[in-house]
């Protein structure tokens, strides 16, 4: 080989060494999709997410987020997780019983009085356990993020069971909200987030259960005239990742990502209550949607109708499970 061509070689395994030092430097990309506004509990909690790690972890790991189902709904975000095509999600817990029947017991009407006792469930044994509920499937639960309660709005307003006898809801793909809107004789329909405002606005359906936060975000106050405010059931989230995403990172870099999701998740709880009392005062002052009372007599009716479906899913869920989520209530 002459002096030009062994100068060309060695040029060409230096380009690829090169390349293949630079292909390894490259950030591993972290997309995080989900499905609300950026200015709600999860919005923000996934910017801070992203915005620590593009401090801490700065060329190793760049974090993107995709707000108001711009990559996917939350009723295709697990398939996608597990074929590698979504890193981190965080759906509402009452969209995970394709994979786990124990979070249902965040579906149970009435069964956490306010949202300490649903921080003491979640913190409990009980709690800490379902989230690795779905580890045989391969998805790993992270961490709990709160909402909040659950308010139910509608065409008509609501102030005893009656008045849901055969009104269509919009639920969660979950069978326990399905039994719940069936106790008070309405009609449930599982549709995808993104699609509620539209079906409320053409009254394609009546009615719609949410959070403070989702209703305003999403501006469902502004086709619903009236909203109960039932504080009947929760919305929270699990943050989920695919377990094979997740261990095959290397493991400074995965506690760095811990770390920084804790906080990220510390952050979005501590808005999530002001957040809830901020929005329903907005939704109050803009005087779209009447926001309904109950009385203690009304509350109990809807109570007492919706109750019954606790025992029809306690086996499912585990009586254990619905035993300590009762005694975080004191
Ligand atoms: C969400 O808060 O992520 C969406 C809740 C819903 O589907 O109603």
């Amino acid at each position: 080989m002459n002096l030009f061509k062994k100068s060309l070689t060695a040029l060409a395994i230096c380009a690829v060494s090169a390349g293949v030092t630079l292909a390894q430097a490259a950030p591993i990309e972290l997309k995080f999709a989900h499905v609300v506004a950026e200015n709600t509990p999860k919005g923000q909690m996934a910017i801070k997410f992203r915005d620590l790690v593009a401090e801490r972890l700065a060329g190793k790991v760049e974090v993107k987020v995709f707000p108001n189902s711009q990559l996917f709904g939350d009723n295709k975000v697990l398939e996608a997780m597990l074929l590698g095509d979504v890193q981190l999600a965080a759906p509402s817990l009452s969209k995970f019983q394709k994979y786990t029947k124990s979070l249902q017991i965040f579906d149970l009407p009435f069964l956490f009085k306010d949202m300490g006792a649903v921080e003491r469930f979640q913190s409990s044994a009980a709690g800490q356990n379902m989230l690795s509920s779905m580890s045989d499937k391969g998805l790993i639960g992270l961490g709990y993020l709160h909402n909040g309660m659950k308010q139910l709005s509608a065409s008509d307003p609501l102030r005893v069971p009656a008045d849901a006898n055969g009104k269509k809801f919009r639920i969660m793909t979950s069978d326990v909200l399905q039994a719940q809107f069936e106790a008070v004789e309405a009609v449930p329909l599982k549709k995808p987030f993104s699609e509620v405002f539209t079906l409320l606005q053409t009254r394609a359906i009546d009615g719609q259960e949410n959070t403070w936060s989702n209703i305003y975000s999403k501006k469902f106050f502004e086709v619903q005239p009236y909203i109960t405010e039932s504080n009947h059931g929760v919305l929270d989230y699990l943050v989920i990742t695919s377990a094979e995403f997740w261990m095959g990172l290397d493991e400074n870099v995965r506690t760095e990502l811990k770390k920084a999701l804790d906080e990220a998740i510390a952050h979005g709880n501590a808005i999530a209550a002001q957040k809830a009392m901020d929005d329903k005062q907005a939704i109050i002052d803009s005087r779209r949607s009447e926001v309904i009372s109950l009385t203690d007599a009304e509350r109990s009716q809807w109570v007492e109708a919706m109750k019954p479906v606790w025992s029809q899913f306690a086996a499912e869920i585990g009586q254990d499970n619905i035993d300590a989520a009762i005694s975080s209530n004191n």
